[in-house]
């Protein structure tokens, strides 16, 4: 009797849910709303920067122990897009040559990854005002035997550099000049760095700044630089304005405040 009154009351409770429920997901004319969309809604109307960047070009951007993507170019660009009234920014990890490709299909907004600005490049994306100069640099193990001070000594070796670089190009443009170099491109800096520290290859051609923190956590060294007063810039699509003309001034105003001096002091102090 008594699990009988029980049986009851639950199945009245379950009505009674049911049609609260119901009440609630006929609400707005007809239209269904699932828990699902609602938490879809609340996303969409908070304001994320999608920002690609290719992480293995430390300190610029790197993959810390606990997995997050991080370095200046990350700092870097979520103070730019607090001051530019975005919430929050997402990291989307890319090989360095696939970033132009997901900006201008629109998968990202913006890429921040040491992008040195170029002319070729220039006629696909659009680049912020310049936020960083860097040279290249010839790294090779500490023990080497051979220790190739310029791009010319560069001649009979096996030299690792990243896909779609600026050291790819300048590399390549060497050969064609007639210098013998077996290039050898990696999808990524940091696999390049470990087959230099491997033996499988002689130097790896890199931006000094990227090389000197190589350095400090690889048995290499940099034995030459070579002078190609590269400047960094962030990239947005072609014809994106609204979002360049944002950023150039945030840029402007944050490389003029005293955090853009303890950004700098936290990854090259
Ligand atoms: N500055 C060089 C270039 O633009 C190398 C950049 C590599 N960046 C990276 N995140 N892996 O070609």
């Amino acid at each position: 009797m008594a699990s009988k009154t029980l049986i009851a009351g639950i199945i009245v409770l379950i009505i009674v849910v049911g049609a609260v429920a119901y009440y609630f997901m006929g609400k707005g004319g007809g239209e269904t709303y699932s828990p699902t969309t609602t938490t879809t809604t609340t996303t969409a109307q908070k304001k994320v920067l999608k920002v690609g960047t290719s992480p293995d070009f430390p300190p610029f951007e790197y993959i810390a122990e606990n997995g997050s993507i991080v370095g200046f170019d990350i700092d870097l660009v979520r103070h730019l897009a607090k001051m530019i009234g975005y919430d929050d920014i997402e990291i989307v990890s890319i090989d360095f040559d696939g970033l132009i490709p997901a900006l201008q299909q629109g998968q990202i907004d913006v890429i921040a990854a040491g992008m040195t600005i170029t002319e070729e490049r220039a006629q696909q994306v659009d680049f912020t005002i310049p936020y960083w100069q860097a040279d290249q640099a010839i790294l090779v193990r500490n023990d080497s035997d051979v220790k190739p001070a310029s791009a010319e000594e560069l001649e009979g070796l096996t030299v690792g550099v990243q896909q779609g670089t600026t050291a790819q190009s300048y590399l390549e443009d060497l050969v064609g000049n007639g210098t013998n170099i077996n290039i050898k491109v990696y999808t990524s800096y940091v696999l390049a760095v470990q087959d230099l520290v491997n033996g499988r290859i002689d130097a790896v051609v890199v931006d000094k700044p990227v090389a000197q923190t190589f350095e400090k956590t690889y048995p290499v060294t940099i034995s030459g630089v070579i002078e190609t007063g590269e400047k960094y810039g962030l990239a947005v699509q072609k014809g994106n304005t609204e979002l360049l003309n944002a950023l150039n001034n945030a840029l402007q105003q944050f490389m003029n405040s005293p955090e853009w001096d303890q950004l700098i002091q936290k990854y090259f102090g």
